[in-house]
């Protein structure tokens, strides 16, 4: 399935925690106008864990921005827990992202000079509301960094300070998690281990959660990965194997599907950007 086509099987009868409708992103103008998101449309259901999967340059981290009100789209509209942000003034997007959303970022992006447990609080410190410190606590439980909550972040490995950014995007009970590639500064033992954890709270606490990563192993833990390239969704993905994503991307690299407009890139679109100009599609 291709370009602006409708993603919403296996999401039908489901409720919908974040929508896009045929959302575009363009960066520069003239003929060096680039669509980084070239028109997608797709719904992610309650619950779902969802992997965008791509090469590099191919608009996941873009997509991932408009999904979460971080950036506003050229075009399009953004749905986040029924509520059209296009609609919305700049500081009720931004009250939305705090009250409703979770981030977790590849570099953790933890504040030093506050201790763990500080730093899991924020989501609560910054609405003015007392953390609810027993919910937190069964969170550090289940992330085992308990014992590590009273630590700053100079003080913990990579996996315990990414596991504490898990803690903080979850302790708001955010309506959806996104996190760009969260494993991209991990070992392969901590990434397992976190990939893990992100799949429990969706199978066991019905938390959305939508990742970005370029791994097959770890798309391979989500519900379904949709499969992004040139800024449009080249293939989306129910229960997702390593093996069923990496066909699709190499599938794509080797012999690319006819594009609007018939560019086809020369290395399969893995890395082209003259393709993605405006005129070309
Ligand atoms: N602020 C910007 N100004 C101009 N072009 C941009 C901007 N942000 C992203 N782009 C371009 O949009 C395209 C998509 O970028 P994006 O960061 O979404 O890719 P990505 O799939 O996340 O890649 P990676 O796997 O390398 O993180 C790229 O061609 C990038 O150069
Ligand atoms: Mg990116």
């Amino acid at each position: 399935m291709r370009s602006n086509e409708d993603h919403t099987e296996g999401t039908i009868g489901c409720e919908t925690a974040v929508e896009a409708i045929n959302v575009r992103k363009t960066y520069g103008s003239g003929a060096a106008k680039t669509a980084a998101v070239a028109g997608i449309t797709a719904r992610f259901a309650k619950g779902q864990f969802t992997a965008i999967v791509g090469p590099s340059g191919s608009g996941k981290t873009t997509l991932l921005h408009l999904l979460a009100g971080l950036d506003t789209p050229t075009s399009g509209r953004v749905i986040i827990d029924g509520v059209d942000i296009s609609t919305l003034s700049d500081d009720a997007i931004s009250d939305l992202r705090r009250d409703r959303i979770g981030f977790i970022f590849q570099d953790f992006n933890l504040l030093p000079y506050l201790t763990a447990e500080q730093n899991i609080e924020l989501p609560f410190t910054l609405r003015g509301r007392q953390p609810d410190r027993q919910t937190i606590r069964g969170i550090a439980r289940e992330l085992d960094i308990e014992n590590r909550l009273d630590h700053k972040p100079q003080e913990m490995s990579g996996g315990q300070r990414q596991r504490v950014a898990v803690a903080r995007a979850l302790a708001g009970n955010p309506a959806v998690v996104f996190a760009d590639e969260p494993t991209g500064a991990l070992d392969v033992k901590s990434s397992r281990q976190l990939l893990a954890i992100l799949r429990d709270m969706a199978s066991r606490r019905g938390q959305t959660i939508v990742m970005v990563t370029h791994d097959p192993n770890a798309a391979a833990y989500a519900d379904r990965a949709l499969v992004v390239r040139d800024g449009l969704i080249a293939a989306d993905i129910e229960h997702p194997t390593a093996a069923d994503v990496t066909s699709t991307l190499e599938h794509d690299a080797d012999s690319p599907l006819p594009l609007a407009g018939g560019v086809a890139a020369g290395d399969g679109g893995w890395s082209n950007i003259a393709s993605r100009k405006e005129g070309t599609r």
